[in-house]
């Protein structure tokens, strides 16, 4: 059993795994040796490797304000949340709207480890965690924990940061997308962050290579790539660009240039 109480003979540590990676390279404590070697591997191929991950959380955290505070969204779908990282996405919203919901959904072991930091709820809102893997939605869409957290009577924000660039095109990321966005309501949103190679393709495409090693193949795309998630959609000013340039509010690093990044992001209204 791990500190927190939970099985933890199911992690697999002497593998790297992405969710660590990411814990490693953003600093924080949650990783195993494997994983410091690959995000060493890693950023010694990119050494702007910290900066685009940090910019993606940062813009998490942004994504998420906005929607709470400019469209008063409530309640929050996130796949792929990751090992807790502080602030987490229902700390951010409840910051703003003490009663948000949260539903959080992972397929990784360690992040069910890890889960009650996703579970500090304010007493007004509620927070879940649903171990799914997000490729098969009804996993999802049909769990008692979705269906008793949300009310799909009112404008849920789905959000989908840092992982359909772990979805191979067989598995159809721009299919699972909607599957999961079909039973929200007029009003909801779409919020995505989309792996990309075309700020710096040699650096990017050799620290997928070294993902791909480990048996995490990735899936980088295109901007016309990235459109075809929000087809049907409203965009949000100022539509998809670079993850640190959708409405940066002067807290994130200064100076990031453009091939630092290797994110876009986008917020999109369902009609
Ligand atoms: C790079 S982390 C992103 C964490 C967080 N969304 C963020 O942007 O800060 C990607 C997360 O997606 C999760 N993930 C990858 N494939 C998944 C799948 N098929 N189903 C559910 N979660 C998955 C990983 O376990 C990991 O925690």
């Amino acid at each position: 059993m791990s500190d927190s109480g939970w099985p933890a003979d199911r992690i697999d540590t002497e593998h790297a795994h992405s969710a660590r990676i990411y814990d490693y390279i953003l600093g924080g404590k949650d990783y195993y040796p494997a994983d410091r070697e690959a995000g060493d591997a890693m950023a010694a191929e990119w050494p702007a490797l910290p900066v685009h991950m940090r910019a993606n959380r940062d813009w998490m955290n942004r994504a998420v304000r906005w929607l709470a505070e400019e469209a008063g969204i409530r309640q929050f779908l996130d796949i792929g949340t990751g090992i807790p990282t502080s602030p987490n996405l229902h700390e951010i919203a409840q910051s703003v709207a003490p009663a948000s919901r949260v539903v959080y959904v992972d397929n990784d072991p360690i992040v069910l480890t890890l889960s009650q930091g996703l579970l500090s709820s304010t007493p007004e809102g509620r927070t879940t965690y649903i171990e799914a893997d997000f490729q098969r939605p009804e996993a999802v869409l049909e769990s008692a924990e979705f269906r008793s957290t949300l009310d799909l009577g009112e404008p849920v924000a789905l959000t989908v940061i840092a992982i359909v660039h772990f979805v191979l095109d067989e598995d159809d990321a721009v299919g699972i997308v909607r599957r999961l966005l079909e039973p929200l309501p007029s009003g909801s949103y779409l919020a995505m962050t989309i792996g990309t190679a075309e700020f710096a393709p040699q650096e990017v495409g050799r620290v997928a290579r070294e993902y791909a090693a480990r048996d995490m193949p990735m899936r980088l795309r295109t901007i016309d790539e990235a459109h075809e998630f929000f087809e049907g959609l409203d965009l949000v000013e100022p539509g998809i660009v670079q993850v640190h340039q959708w409405h940066p509010d002067g807290t994130g690093e200064k100076g990031i240039r453009d091939e630092d990044i290797a994110m876009y992001g986008a917020v999109a209204r369902k009609p």
